[in-house]
């Protein structure tokens, strides 16, 4: 939050996530969905949805749920930066320019990757404009993922607000799957299926 009628937010619909829930709840998973503000309602006997408004808060909900879960995906478009001062009052307009101050938010994967266990697994998700698979392999790196779902805005179809994604996912094992434009809910099956894949390794 800027002040409290403003806030720092991204294009992300967060419809990636949720169908990532559902898939995983009707294969009969207990899902945790921790959700930032979306105007998408779910409702599944297997979710438990957390709702959070700030990287920070969504970060110890992480942080108190993953030790007890068999795996993360971490589908969020977490904001890296928030304001450094939050305004108690509405920031009223004048002729100036105006500065805001941003600080960094906690890397949320990270932080679990650098927590995990041999028995869970980690999957992360890498919105890229361009160099995308050194972009994507590094952070699998770097956060200590198990996988991750590399999205390119370049390829009509995919990306924000859209119902549609076309997603490449790289492994741990430098395993590389490239996947055809499809609904987000058949996304959703391909990347369930490849995490059971890897869960039964
Ligand atoms: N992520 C996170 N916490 C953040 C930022 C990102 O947990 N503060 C997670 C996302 O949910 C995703 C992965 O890290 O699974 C990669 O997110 P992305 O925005 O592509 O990359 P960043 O690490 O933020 O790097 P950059 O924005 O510089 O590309």
């Amino acid at each position: 939050m800027i002040d409290p009628v403003r806030f720092i937010g991204n294009y992300s619909s967060g419809k990636m996530g949720y169908a990532i829930a559902e898939e995983l709840a009707e294969r009969g998973a207990r899902v945790v969905l921790i959700s930032g503000p979306v105007s998408i309602s779910i409702k599944h006997k297997n979710i438990e949805r957390v709702d959070v408004t700030s990287a920070v808060e969504m970060n110890e909900k992480c942080r108190h749920y993953f030790h007890e879960a068999n795996g993360a995906v971490m589908c969020a478009a977490v904001a890296d930066y928030a304001p450094v001062q939050k305004s108690s009052q509405k920031i009223k307009r004048n002729k100036e320019n105006l500065t805001i101050e941003l600080k960094p938010n906690p890397d949320i994967a990270a932080g679990l990757g650098r927590v995990k266990r041999n028995d869970q697994l980690l999957v992360g998700f890498a919105l890229e404009t361009h160099n995308e698979t050194t972009n994507a392999a590094r952070k699998l790196q770097a956060k200590n993922l198990d996988m991750i779902v590399l999205n390119s805005l370049n390829d009509t179809g995919a990306g924000f607000q859209k119902d549609t994604n076309k997603i490449t996912i790289i492994d741990k094992h430098n395993n590389s799957f490239n996947f055809e434009l499809k609904s987000k809910a058949a996304v959703a099956i391909d990347i369930v299926d490849r995490m059971i894949e890897e869960m039964a390794l």
